[in-house]
């Protein structure tokens, strides 16, 4: 087991072999100004804190905006359509990282990536504030501009983290946890802002309160970049002028095909059903991870160790999904239940239905430091656990996390749905649900980079992505079934959901010593099971 596990909060950095480019801090400034940091951090933190609130300020009011009918300004859909559309949006964001890292890699460098990457999302807001006025097409096209702004910003701005530390270490790993709080703030402010607006003002102030932190976001990171970064991440890793122009062609034409799809559906050339869209992609995903792992085994060149160390990667890749497939329905699922069934009464007051999605970043916050504590204590008594072990916790805290919405959800269907019950059923769910993303999220990414054969680093993080991108999805296709019209399928959502998480938890906990065993020879720099 490799030391370095216990307290990678590592984001993601799709396509970014961040080890291959050399940072360079000149006139970077200060090295120690932030929480003894490098500077260059604050700026970082700050950007994507508010990206990270446009993001979660909009995410969970999608559902409830597109459900809400027609006479209350929503867009009156099924719930079905409307949770699946959420399914799909999440999952592109996610896919969009892949090409997002390659572009940045090969064509813009970090730094640009990052700013093109915040106006699109910015101008994504606008689109989608401006829809209300409009119609629904500026929303949908809103969220295509946030989906590859995001997928230009996110992986990027995670891999200039990971350079402001050459050295790596325990260091770099701090700097990610000082990050992943930055993001737990944008994700805890934004829904309580957004909900109150767009729940109690109007949907437009509550989607434009989101682009506004966006702006914000983008105004940062304008004022404070070069002065604090340096001139580190400003370069591509590539200066071929043929290579730029294959990925000029290669993103134009993405760009080109999104466009004449998006065109031919405002046409009514084409009718997209989002359910049967979203099985669709989910399918096509699976069966692309599928060939790849094949591919990779088979004509791949791996070595012995090699084979292993993916075998491992295939194990955590599927439970990775799983794990997703059930965490993802905050916004769906688990935010109708808390619209509809949940009473939100504080001192009489009704709070709007947004505020419980706080819960999760409010105890992230809380408990990403016990967790990193008692990985490293672990480690010393020589007691590390493996990624599948800490894999099987998270995946068993998120089954008691489902569990927890069984009674409540029983009970509503014993009153015929007519009943409200208390908040604290989600908050606990969300309390445990927080626990297996913290044993599960950043113990699956740092395991990706370790166990990932050398010459296919890079696309390994894909598969990480291409987990939460399936992962997505599922919680899409599934979240529609909290519905007054099929009541009785809302006990079975969550009991069906916790079954499989602890089916999944007891078949990694199963998988934890062979895989030991497995891995025994494996030299032990690059073990990390
Ligand atoms: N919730 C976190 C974020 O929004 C972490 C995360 C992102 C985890 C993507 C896994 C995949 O950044
Ligand atoms: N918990 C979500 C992400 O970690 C918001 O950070």
């Amino acid at each position: 087991m490799a030391r370095d596990d216990k307290s990678v909060f590592e984001q993601p950095s799709a396509g970014n072999v961040t080890i291959d480019t050399p940072p360079n801090l000149r006139g970077a400034g200060d090295q120690t100004g932030f929480f003894g940091h490098p500077r260059g951090l604050s700026t970082l933190f700050f950007t994507e804190m508010w990206e990270r609130f446009s993001y979660y300020g909009i995410r969970p009011l999608l559902v409830l905006f597109m459900t809400a009918a027609l006479t209350s300004g929503g867009f009156g859909f099924e719930r079905q359509t409307a949770s699946a559309i959420v399914g799909i949006y999440a999952a592109c964001v996610y896919l969009a990282s892949l090409p997002g890292g390659w572009i940045a890699d090969r064509l813009l460098g970090l730094r640009r990536s990052i700013w093109y990457g915040g106006i699109l999302i910015a101008l994504g807001h606008l689109s989608i504030a401006a829809s209300i006025v409009f119609d629904k097409a500026a929303f949908f096209l809103g969220l295509i501009l946030i989906v590859m702004g995001t997928g230009l910003l996110k992986p990027n701005i995670s891999a200039i983290v990971g350079d402001l530390y050459p050295e790596g270490g325990a260091r770099r790993d701090a700097g990610f946890s000082i990050f992943y709080m930055g993001i737990n703030i944008g994700a805890l402010v934004a829904p309580l802002v957004t909900g109150y607006l767009g729940e109690r003002v109007g949907w437009g102030w509550g989607f434009g309160a989101a682009g506004i932190g966006m702006l914000i976001g983008l105004i940062t990171y304008r004022l404070r970049a070069d002065h604090t970064l340096g001139d580190m991440g400003v370069l591509p890793s590539s200066t071929d002028p043929a290579e730029h122009r294959r990925v000029k062609l290669f993103a134009g034409l993405g760009v080109a095909a999104i466009a004449i799809l998006v065109i031919s559906v405002m046409a009514g050339l084409i009718h997209l059903n989002p359910v049967s869209l979203a099985k669709k992609m989910g399918l096509v995903m699976a069966v692309l991870a599928l060939a790849y792992f094949i591919y990779l085994f088979t004509l791949g060149k791996l070595t012995g160790d090699e084979k292993k160390r993916v075998a491992v990667i295939i194990v955590l890749f599927v439970f990775a999904t799983i794990f997703w497939a059930a965490f993802e329905q905050a916004p769906t699922s688990l935010n109708l239940f808390a619209r509809d069934y949940t009473d939100r009464k504080v001192f009489g007051w009704e709070m709007p239905t947004l505020w419980l999605q706080a819960a999760n970043s409010i105890f992230v916050i809380a408990f990403a430091p016990v967790f990193a504590a008692i990985w490293v204590a672990m480690g010393k008594r020589n007691r590390d656990l493996s990624s599948a072990a800490k894999f099987s916790a998270g995946l068993a805290f998120a089954a008691v996390g489902f569990w927890v919405m069984v009674p409540a959800a029983n009970m509503v269907l014993a009153s015929g749905g007519t009943l409200r019950v208390s908040a604290w059923w989600l908050t606990l769910s969300y309390l445990f649900q927080t626990w297996g993303e913290l044993s599960l999220s950043p113990v699956g990414l740092s395991s990706m980079t370790k166990l990932a054969p050398r010459k296919f680093a890079g696309q390994m993080m894909g598969v990480w992505f291409m987990a939460a991108a399936i992962g997505n999805l599922i919680a899409g296709l599934v979240g529609g079934k909290v519905d007054p019209e099929k009541l009785d399928q809302m006990p079975q959502l969550f009991q069906l959901t916790a079954l499989w998480l602890a089916v999944a938890a007891v078949l990694c906990a199963l998988l934890v010593i062979p895989i030991r065993n497995m891995m025994r020879d494996v030299p032990s720099t690059s073990r990390a099971s």
